[in-house]
Order: C-alpha cells, then sequence, then structure tokens
C-alpha cells in the first residue's frame, strides 16, 4: 500500500512556567521523537493513555500546533514547510473530528449552516452545488433531510456526533483524524458511530488515524495499531498481531484491561503508578518505573526498536537478542 502520511523524527514541547515567582521554562515533553507511516485506505489506531501525546499527535499531523520538529510528509510534500496557500489546499483533503460533540458545534447555527461553512470557506459558491454536497453528505452520514434546520441542542450525543462527521467529511477529504470520537458516547451509541466510520471509509476512500484511550474501541476499527506511552511509539502492528503477540509490557498491560479479551489472557496486569509527568519523564525506556518485567538495562539505555516482522515493531530490550529469529 502506498504511504499517505510520513511522520519523521517528530518532537513536540510545550513551555510552561515553572513557579510563580520564577522565570525560568519548563517543557512538557508531549511528543519523543516519532516515526509513523500512515498508508492510503487504511485505519491507523493510536492508542494510550490520557497524557500521553494522542492530541498533540493528531494535531500536529494537520499542523494545527504550530511547533512541531521534525517532518510531516503528506504525499511526500512536508507540511511544517507549507506556505498558506498551499495550507489552504492541504486542509481540504484533511479534517478532524473531535471527542466532544457537545462542544464541537457551535450553537447558534442550524445544521444546514455549520454544514455549509467548510464549502463556502474552500470556495464553492454554487448554490446548488453546496445543497448537493450537503444532502449527499447527511445521506452517507445517517441523518435525515429534516435535521439542517435545527440547531445542534435538539440532538444527542449520538446524532451530534453524526453532524461532526459530516462537517468533516461535507469537503470530500481524503484523510480523516479522529480523536477520541465515541469516549464521550454511551457503549451503545459507540458502536454505531463506529460502524458510520467504517462504512464512510469504504464510500469515500478515507484514510483514517483513529485515536483513543480505549483498546476495545480499537481494535474494532484498526488495520494497524500504534501503541504510544510518554510521546514514543512502543509498539506497532497489524490489529490481529497486536492482539494475538503484543510483545511489549505496556501493550499486554492494556490488552489485560480490555473486558472482551481477558479470557484470552492469564491475568489483568496492573500497572504501578500513574503515568509519570511528561515534564520529567523516566530517562532511558520511560516505562521502566511501571514495567513489570524491568531489567537493570532498562534503567540505563533507551531500548531501540526490534522488529519481528516486516509490519511488527517494539521498543523493549527483551527482545535485544531475540528480535529477527522470533
Ligand atoms: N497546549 C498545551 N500546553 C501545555 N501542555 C499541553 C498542551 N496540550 C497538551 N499538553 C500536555 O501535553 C501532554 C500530552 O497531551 P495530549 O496530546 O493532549 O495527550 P492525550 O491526547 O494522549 O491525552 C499532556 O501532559 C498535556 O497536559
Ligand atoms: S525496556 Fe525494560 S522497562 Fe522497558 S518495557 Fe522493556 S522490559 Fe519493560
Ligand atoms: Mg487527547
Amino acid at each position: 500500500m502506498q504511504k499517505l502520511l510520513e511522520i519523521k523524527n517528530l518532537s513536540v514541547k510545550y513551555p510552561v512556567c515553572s513557579g510563580f515567582l520564577s522565570n525560568s521554562k519548563e517543557f512538557i515533553h508531549a511528543l519523543d521523537n516519532v516515526n509513523l507511516e500512515i498508508k492510503k485506505g487504511e485505519i491507523l489506531g493510536l492508542v494510550g493513555e490520557s497524557g500521553c501525546g494522542k492530541s498533540t499527535l493528531g494535531k500536529s499531523v494537520l499542523r494545527l500546533i504550530e511547533q512541531p520538529e521534525g517532518e510531516i510528509l503528506y504525499n511526500g510534500e512536508n507540511i511544517l514547510s507549507m506556505n498558506r496557500s498551499e495550507l489552504k489546499n492541504f486542509r481540504k483533503k484533511a479534517q478532524m473530528i473531535f471527542q466532544n460533540p457537545y462542544s464541537s458545534l457551535d450553537p447558534r447555527m442550524t445544521i444546514y449552516d455549520i454544514l455549509r461553512e467548510p464549502l463556502v470557506v474552500h470556495g464553492i459558491r454554487d448554490k446548488n452545488e453546496i445543497k448537493e454536497r450537503i444532502l449527499r453528505i447527511i445521506q452517507l452520514s445517517g441523518l435525515d433531510e429534516e435535521v439542517l434546520r435545527r440547531y445542534p441542542h435538539e440532538f444527542s450525543g449520538g446524532q451530534r456526533q453524526r453532524i461532526a462527521i459530516a462537517r468533516a467529511l461535507v469537503l470530500e477529504p481524503e484523510f480523516l483524524v479522529a480523536d477520541e470520537p465515541v469516549s464521550a458516547l454511551d457503549v451503545s451509541i459507540q458502536a454505531q458511530i463506529i460502524k458510520l466510520l467504517l462504512d464512510l471509509k469504504e464510500k469515500l476512500n478515507l484514510t483514517i488515524l483513529f485515536v483513543s484511550h480505549d483498546l476495545g474501541v480499537v481494535k474494532y476499527i484498526s488495520d494497524r495499531i500504534a501503541v504510544m506511552y510518554l510521546g514514543n511509539i512502543v509498539e506497532l502492528g497489524e490489529s490481529d498481531e497486536i492482539f494475538k503477540n503484543p510483545r511489549h509490557p505496556y501493550t499486554e498491560a492494556l490488552i489485560s484491561a480490555v473486558p472482551s479479551v481477558v479470557k484470552q489472557h492469564d491475568d489483568f496486569i496492573r500497572l504501578e503508578g500513574d503515568l509519570p509527568s511528561p515534564k520529567n519523564p523516566p530517562c532511558a525506556c520511560k516505562f521502566h518505573t511501571r514495567c513489570p518485567k524491568v531489567m537493570e538495562i532498562c534503567r540505563k539505555i533507551t531500548p531501540e526498536n526490534a522488529e519481528f516482522s516486516k509490519t511488527h515493531f517494539a521498543k523493549c530490550h527483551l527482545y535485544d537478542m531475540t528480535a529477527g529469529r522470533v
């Protein structure tokens, strides 16, 4: 499969004031040297605990964060060096949906106006074309035409997320970042929205970066899964492979906490402590403060990617000797 997006050595740090009386700046290292590819037509799931850097990555690849270091190539072009008009053209092709369908829709606008806005911003003025595009996306998103006259507050969370999805897709983009799109919804509604995204992906030839803190959700939608811990991708592989044969102790712990797959694994793995602060992350393997399999080397040397197959990688010292032979 062809690459749509190539992320190379991407780092993001947010400056934060360290104290009330101090002028010195500290940094939150939200992304630390991330390398990742997204292939045309795939759904890549990005999973990890809250605060590990998922949204920062999602926003960076749409250049909604201005300070990343590194390269983000979209169809071979670095989006971090695009000028205004190139960026506008890119924004037509790449869109985002957010976790909270309550705050992401302007309460003063009708649904018709909400869906019309991106078309107008991108220079589509012909009334008939606007109407046709809106009707098409409304129908594809499983909504009725009569929603167009109404306002966001008249809808439930699930319906609002459908509207937010319709708004993101009305320009017929190629690439969608879905940042925790079902996390704020009831479990019964989550499945409907996931089904809708899968359906839209097929019909509109989308490529999706699907972000969630919940591996159970990511499992159902992703072709491949990237597991993130404190700003690093610690394991990457095809979805089935990650679940059948997880290699990184952090991935094992996440999987053991997914209720539907617990039976396939021996026990729930309880991780000690919270996610350490990204202001002052542990050195070497950042997971060493919580890892049930920690060794001496883990506190001293940062693990490199061990390759288990052409598509399966993990950063862990457990495989320093065996990678390539397992
Ligand atoms: N605008 C910001 N300014 C300062 N710190 C931020 C900002 N956005 C996110 N962070 C911090 O960066 C880290 C990663 O955040 P985020 O990317 O939102 O993680 P996730 O989406 O995985 O929960 C967190 O420690 C968060 O507090
Ligand atoms: S490198 Fe060491 S601490 Fe890090 S995940 Fe592997 S075994 Fe655990
Ligand atoms: Mg987030």
